[in-house]
C-alpha cells in the first residue's frame, strides 16, 4: 500500500487527530451504519478504534504488506466489545432487564461489564473448567452470575437459547443480529486506518462464525456506501480439533487449546461459508502447534501478545505463505494482509507462562550478582536466550526466537 507506516515498526511525521476526538465508542462513531437514531440511549465503554499494528516481521516472510488489528485493546480485551455495544444498546431500547449468554470466556466478560454500565442483570452459562481464568476472573469481578455447566460451548448455548425463547431474557451471543451488526465496525475500522481502502487479505480465526459474519456484512457494506473501492478475500481458521466447518459436518466434542474456538457447531455456520464463497476465499484449519507457534513468534517477532484463538489467523496467513498458495499472489504492488487478533494475551496467563519458555532466574539483591547475570551469561537467562529451546521453527519454516545474543555491554568510559 502507499502508506508510509507500512513495514515500520516506529513512525516519525506529523501528529493529527483524523478520527473522531475525543473517540465516542464504535455505535456514536458508526452511527450511519447502525440501526440507531439520535434518541438512542447509547450503551458504551468507548470500545473500538483499535490499532492496526504494522507486521514487519510477519511481512518480510510472507512477502505481503501485513497488519495485524489488535482487538485485545478493547475494554475487556476483545472484539465482543463491539457487538456488545450495540446488543446492549438495543436490549436497554426493548426494555430489558435481564441479559444471558453462553460462552467461551470472551463474552461472559463483555456481556457482564456492558450490563453493569446498561444496569441489567447478566446470567453466563460457560463449560466447567474450559474458560481461560483471566475471563473467568472477568465475569466474576464485573458481578455476573455464573452457571458452569458439564457440557462444551454448543451445549451451553443451546440452553441459553431454550431459555431466553421461554422467558423475558434477552440474549446477547452473536446469534443476536445486533452483536453481528456492532462487529461490523472492525471492518470499517481496518478501511479507515488503510485510507479508504480495503485489505486484500482478511485473516481471522473462526469458533461460532460470527465474526467472519460481521466482517463481511462490514465490508461489503462499506462498498456498496462508496468508501472503498473493492472487499478482501475472506480466510478463516479453525482449529484442527474443531474444524466443523472444514469438515462439513458438527463435532460432537470438538477439542483444542485455544478454548475461545472450541466450538463444533458454529450458529453462524451459513455466514462463514458465505463469506469466503462470496469473497472467493476458503475455511481452512489449523492444529494446536501451528496457533502456538504463531502465539509466540507475533509476541517475540512482532511485539504484539494476544490469546491463543487469536493467534490461528497467523497461523493460517504462515501456513498458506509457506505452502506458496497461489491465492497469495497478486500482479502488481505488494497485497495488503489484515490478521484479526481477537482477544489479548493476559487472559490467558496458564497458556502465556507455559508457553514463554524462559523462566524468572533468582538472583540475590546484590550488584555483583546481577552485574554477573547481565553480563557473564552472553545475554542471560533473564533475557530467555541461551537456552536455545525457544528456536523451534515450525511448519511454517520460521522462528519465533528474538534474535541471538544482545548489545555489547562494555563499561562506561569515566565520566559518561
Ligand atoms: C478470542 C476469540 N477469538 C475468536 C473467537 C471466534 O469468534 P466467532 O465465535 O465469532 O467465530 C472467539 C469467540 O469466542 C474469541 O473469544
Amino acid at each position: 500500500m502507499a502508506d508510509t507506516q507500512s513495514g515500520e515498526s516506529s513512525q516519525t511525521g506529523p501528529i493529527a487527530p483524523s478520527k473522531p476526538y475525543p473517540w465516542p465508542g464504535v455505535v456514536r462513531a458508526y452511527a450511519p451504519f447502525l440501526p440507531v437514531n439520535e434518541d438512542t440511549r447509547i450503551i458504551t465503554l468507548l470500545e473500538g478504534n483499535t490499532p492496526l499494528i504494522p507486521a514487519p516481521y510477519l511481512s518480510a516472510v510472507t512477502g505481503l504488506d501485513v497488519y495485524l488489528k489488535f482487538e485485545g485493546a478493547n475494554p475487556t480485551g476483545s472484539f465482543k466489545d463491539r457487538g456488545m455495544a450495540m446488543a446492549m444498546t438495543k436490549a436497554v431500547e426493548d426494555g430489558a432487564t435481564t441479559v444471558m449468554c453462553a460462552s467461551t470466556g470472551n463474552t461472559s466478560a463483555s456481556a457482564a461489564a456492558y450490563a453493569v454500565r446498561a444496569g441489567l442483570r447478566c446470567v453466563v452459562v460457560l463449560p466447567a473448567g474450559k474458560i481461560a481464568l483471566g475471563k473467568l476472573a472477568q465475569a466474576l469481578v464485573y458481578g455476573a452470575e455464573v452457571l458452569a455447566i458439564p457440557g462444551n460451548f454448543d451445549r451451553a448455548l443451546e440452553i441459553a437459547r431454550e431459555l431466553t425463547a421461554k422467558y423475558p431474557i434477552t440474549l446477547v451471543n452473536s446469534v443476536n443480529p445486533y452483536r453481528i451488526e456492532g462487529q461490523t465496525t472492525a471492518a470499517y475500522e481496518v478501511c479507515d486506518a488503510l485510507r479508504g481502502r480495503a485489505p486484500d487479505y482478511l485473516f481471522i480465526p473462526v469458533g461460532n462464525a460470527g465474526n467472519i459474519t460481521a466482517y463481511w456484512k462490514g465490508f461489503t457494506r462499506y462498498q456498496r456506501a462508496g468508501k472503498v473501492d473493492g472487499t478482501p478475500m475472506m480466510l478463516g481458521f479453525e482449529a484442527e480439533g474443531s474444524a466443523a466447518l472444514v469438515r462439513g459436518a458438527p463435532i460432537a466434542e470438538p477439542e483444542t487449546i485455544a478454548t475461545a474456538i472450541r466450538i463444533g457447531n458454529p450458529a453462524s455456520w451459513q455466514g462463514a461459508v458465505g463469506a469466503a464463497r462470496d469473497s472467493g476465499g476458503t475455511i481452512g484449519s489449523v492444529t494446536d502447534d501451528e496457533i502456538l507457534e504463531a502465539y509466540r513468534l507475533i509476541a517475540r517477532r512482532e511485539g504484539v501478545m494476544a490469546e491463543p484463538a487469536s493467534a490461528a489467523s497467523v497461523a493460517g496467513l504462515l501456513k498458506m505463505a509457506a505452502g506458496g498458495d497461489a491465492r497469495l499472489r497478486r500482479a502488481g504492488g505488494k497485497p495488503v494482509a489484515v490478521c484479526v487478533l481477537t482477544g489479548n494475551g493476559l487472559k490467558d496467563p496458564d497458556i502465556a507462562v507455559a508457553q514463554a519458555r524462559n523462566t524468572p532466574k533468582t538472583v540475590p539483591a546484590e550488584l555483583d550478582a546481577i552485574a554477573e547475570a547481565v553480563l557473564g551469561g552472553a545475554g542471560g537467562a533473564a533475557r530467555g536466550h541461551g537456552s536455545g529451546a525457544e528456536s523451534v521453527g515450525g511448519a511454517s519454516g520460521v522462528s519465533e526466537a528474538s534474535g541471538t545474543g544482545g548489545p555489547s555491554l562494555a563499561p562506561r568510559k569515566a565520566g559518561k
